[in-house]
């Protein structure tokens, strides 16, 4: 599982003016992503299901008749952001009589039975594995509807998800997490662990392709992880390769200990699979570790960090960290900082520890005030800023070859894309558009972006 940010689903306002829901035509639906982008792919998922039943997605939750939400329980903030998101939509259903408001992934599981007192105006309440029976629940009369179970069988092989525009294809291929770290909510929200088949993830890379995917992106809570019948993680990777009309393979989120050598063979010697590997480390003190359960050593870590260095030149890294972990000392958090600067990250996504209901790390006393909390991820925050600077101006008055994604944020007449190993690039568009792959010459670098010039093909 990588970072977590509010994402809107690609193509989705938040507003618009308020017109009738449809009263003949097909039912429409307003489908709104919070979270990481397995809840973007179980967008997808869902918005296919609702098509398969009849069901029209609109932008604008002042014409729909259902309006969902797909929520992300991870820390606090992003929990307490999405039930304040609901009961703003509220309001559209309060005006047109008729319309129902639905919450989706993670927080339906996290908060079960509890959401009906804190939402009570839900109409339906559907969990990571209850995808399926939502068109049936959403027939069901005036009684809120539940359907929060976990299923360790589901994995929704065989439906194809209504992919977002653009060159990249996200693709569940696992789901759920046996892992238990002691801060996450992930194996309570999402369940246990397990893969879709082999032959169901190369159909859907296949039907990818064939709408004009350049790259698949392979998802899981711990996506390398995977096994379906004696396909593990590196058959994958080799296998997808194999699809005819693939370019580009990642795959996010891996977990430290299942990356094992044939994972790292594949990553070496695939030229498919893209130069790009994030290992999520959490913290640099053993003491820690060992309280958060992640099943390694920060020595074990560092071998296995120097061993992917090693088989793949360049590769970028990138990492996640919490500060502020209960228990977690200055010292601790010394070792943190100070492995920061020695591993030398392309990337960090870096996190203050937010207690979670249900984990075992709920149960400990937390000790780092949240002043403290905030001065200890500032102090990362800038380390990595000048870290990731001098990464990417590395790449001045190289060539990389960008798969353009659409127009850059800024400067205008500008495109954006990702180099192999996954940094922004942004360039003058001289004529290339989505789905384009370009060689660019880089000019100019920030902590998070390149820029730079198209080279004459
Ligand atoms: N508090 C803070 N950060 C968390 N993460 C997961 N759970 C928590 C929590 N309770 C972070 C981890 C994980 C990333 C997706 O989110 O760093 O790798
Ligand atoms: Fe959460 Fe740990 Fe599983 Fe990642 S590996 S989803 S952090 S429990």
């Amino acid at each position: 599982m990588q970072t977590v940010q509010i994402v809107p689903a690609p193509g989705e306002g938040s507003a618009g003016a308020a017109t009738k829901p449809s009263v003949d035509g097909p039912r429409r639906v307003f489908l709104e992503t919070y979270g990481c982008q397995m809840n973007v792919a179980d967008s997808e998922l869902v918005s296919s299901i609702l098509r398969g039943d009849g069901y029209e997605r609109t932008s604008d939750p002042g014409s729909a008749d259902v309006l969902l939400v797909n929520t992300c329980a991870i820390r606090e903030n992003a929990e307490e952001r999405v039930l304040g998101r609901l009961s703003e939509l509220l309001r559209h259903k309060s005006a047109r009589p008729g319309v129902q408001l639905g919450l989706l992934g993670c927080v339906a599981t996290h908060q079960r039975e509890r959401l009906l007192d804190r939402a009570p105006y839900l109409d339906v309440i559907v969990g990571p594995d209850g995808y399926r029976d939502l068109p049936a629940l959403l027939r069901q009369g005036d009684d809120p509807q539940l359907e929060i179970r976990l299923d360790r069988g589901e994995t929704y092989a065989g439906l194809t998800p209504d992919l977002a525009p653009g060159p990249r294809a996200w693709l569940t291929v696992m789901r759920g997490c046996d892992k238990f770290c002691t801060f996450c909510v992930v194996p309570f929200t999402r369940g246990r662990e397990r893969s879709v088949p082999v032959e169901s993830v190369l159909a859907q890379v296949a039907a990818a392709v064939a709408a004009g995917k350049r790259e698949v992106v392979f998802l899981g809570q711990t996506v390398n992880a995977y096994r379906a019948g004696d396909v593990d993680f590196a058959g994958l990777l080799r296998r997808t390769a194999r699809v005819p009309g693939v370019e580009r393979i990642r795959f996010t989120s891996p977990h430290p200990s299942d990356v094992g050598e044939a994972m790292i063979a594949a990553l070496a010697e695939e030229p498919k699979v893209m130069p790009y590997l994030h290992l999520p480390l959490q913290s640099a003190s053993n003491r820690v570790l060992e309280a958060m359960h992640r099943g390694y050593t920060i020595d074990a870590y560092r071998s296995l960090l120097a061993r992917v260095r090693a088989a793949v030149p360049g590769i970028a890294v990138s990492t996640d960290l919490i500060v502020g972990f209960p228990g977690e000392e200055e010292d601790d958090f010394a070792a943190t900082e100070s492995f920061l600067a020695e591993a030398a990250y392309d990337f960090a996504y870096l996190f203050k520890y937010s207690a979670r209901e249900g984990t075992r790390a709920f149960r400990m006393t937390e000790t780092v005030r949240e002043d403290e909390k905030q001065r200890r991820l500032a102090r990362l925050i800038a380390l990595q800023e000048q870290i990731g600077l001098e990464h990417n101006r590395a790449f001045i008055g190289r060539e990389v070859e960008v798969l353009v994604e659409g127009p850059a944020k800024r400067p205008p007449g500008f495109v954006a894309g990702k180099s192999p190993s996954f940094k922004t690039t942004v360039f003058p568009a001289a004529g290339a558009s989505a789905g384009d792959l370009v060689r660019v010459r880089v000019q100019a670098a920030t902590p998070h972006t390149l820029t730079g010039v198209r080279v004459a093909a």
